[in-house]
């Protein structure tokens, strides 16, 4: 009887051993090529910062020490000058008025963006093409390209973004809730839909992939997501279930990743219990469909570090989009940070994760549990949506950070 048990011990030891090895190489790899050739070296580009500080107050420095300290150098393989000035004035050291602040314990500030966006020059400029007070290009594809390769934070700050011509204001709460808001709500260059009908009516007429293709629909499907009292043991657990778990009252604020148009949290709402909901805006407006029904949108993808607070959340969830598209090593890096955000006794509602049959057992079920939450559910079954030759698996789990430190 232990055989079986010693094997499957060994494979969750070398894929650790690997997932190791293969972090520690990625590291190398960044901070041997990366670093070296894609940094900023500002002290070259005084000509142009100085010419795009219209609005700032003196605020961006030359500073010619830094290029001997704390701003790493350039090797010359990309000249700072493929970097458009207006991301070079964002991201250059600027001095702090006052001097040394403790807090910072620095006395200047290096705004952040992210490091990768370096690596895409010609986007970059497009995107950090505008003029400085004025309109923003209308380029949120390119926009949301370049944050889903990694640049992310975007650089962008300095001028308007585009806006509806005749925008018309949300319906009030709680009628917003389950409303489909006004078509001049959205800005719709970037999406292949031009209002809301058509966005509803794609699930019957589109062929093809789109994210949460029937989600605008709210007298559709979304209607009974997550609804009634009892799953009945599937996959499909619902909140009331999930809630049954901790204490009345306990569970009062969280996240959703990957939302969608964030039915999970209006319901929530509904239950006097906030949450935040994370979504792009691939081939749709999900982010101004969100804010319309109410609830707060997060423009933020999976790659980045969660923006919260260490022990801080009562209930994280996430719904089929964590799952086997994700980079393996990505994928620990984002359970760690949803236990890292998760207060002790805090909820993960891993909900419809998929993956391929021995996916499962072989990489999946070892790297989760290896995050060390207790299971309270465990629901394992088939995907058939695509057609069982793809021989494709769903799990829904309901883990539970632990009370006390197990480290
Ligand atoms: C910036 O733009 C606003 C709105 O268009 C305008 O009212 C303001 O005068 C501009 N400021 C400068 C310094 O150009
Ligand atoms: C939500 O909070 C309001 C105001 O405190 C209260 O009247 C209402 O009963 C609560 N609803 C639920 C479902 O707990």
């Amino acid at each position: 009887m232990d055989s079986p048990h010693k094997r499957k011990c060994l494979s969750s030891n070398l894929f650790f051993l690997f997932l190791l090895l293969s972090s520690n190489l990625l590291t190398l790899f960044f901070s041997t090529t990366y670093y070296s050739s894609c940094s900023l070296n500002p002290t070259t580009n005084t000509a142009t910062n100085t010419a795009t500080t219209v609005i700032t107050t003196g605020s961006i420095i030359s500073d010619p020490a830094a290029k001997n300290s704390d701003v790493q150098v350039s090797d010359n393989s990309q000249t700072p000058s493929d970097l458009p000035p207006e991301f070079i004035a964002f991201t250059s050291p600027q001095k702090l008025p006052f001097g040394v602040n403790r807090n910072f314990d620095s006395d200047k500030l290096l705004p952040p963006v992210g490091r990768p966006c370096t690596l895409f020059p010609d986007e970059l400029r497009h995107y950090m093409s505008y003029k400085v007070n004025g309109s923003c290009p209308d380029d949120e594809l390119l926009a949301q390209k370049l944050l889903l390769k990694g640049c992310e934070p975007l650089p962008r700050r300095r001028c308007r973004p585009a806006a509806a011509q005749e925008y018309v204001e949300p319906y009030p709460l709680p009628d917003s809730f389950w409303s489909t808001p006004s078509d001049s709500s959205v800005v719709w260059t970037a999406y292949t839909c031009k209002n809301y009908l058509c966005l509803i009516n794609r699930v019957h007429n589109q062929k093809g992939f789109d994210d949460c293709k029937d989600c605008f629909d709210l007298q559709g499907i979304e209607k009974t997501r997550w609804a009634g009292s009892k799953s009945g043991g599937g996959l499909d657990f619902t909140i009331d279930e999930v809630l049954a778990v901790k204490k009345p009252g306990t569970i009062r604020i969280g996240l959703d990743i990957g939302g969608g148009v964030a039915t999970f949290a209006i319901r929530m709402r509904e239950r006097n219990i906030t949450v935040v909901t994370t979504s792009m805006n691939l081939n749709g407006p999900f982010n101004n469909f969100i804010a319309s029904r109410g609830v707060v949108p997060l423009y933020i993808s999976i790659s980045r570090r969660l923006p919260f607070f260490d022990n801080t959340l009562d209930i994280v969830h996430s719904m089929h989009v964590l799952s086997n598209w994700i980079p393996t090593t990505l994928l620990h890096f984002l359970f760690f940070d949803i236990y890292r955000v998760l207060r002790p006794g805090g909820l993960f509602w891993l909900d419809h994760f998929f993956c391929v049959d021995e996916q499962l057992e072989e990489v999946y079920a070892p790297l989760i549990n290896s995050i060390g939450f207790n299971k309270v559910k465990w629901i394992i079954g088939r995907k058939l949506d695509r057609g069982p030759e793809l021989r494709e698996m769903y799990l829904s789990a309901l883990l539970e950070k632990p009370l006390q430190n197990s480290w």
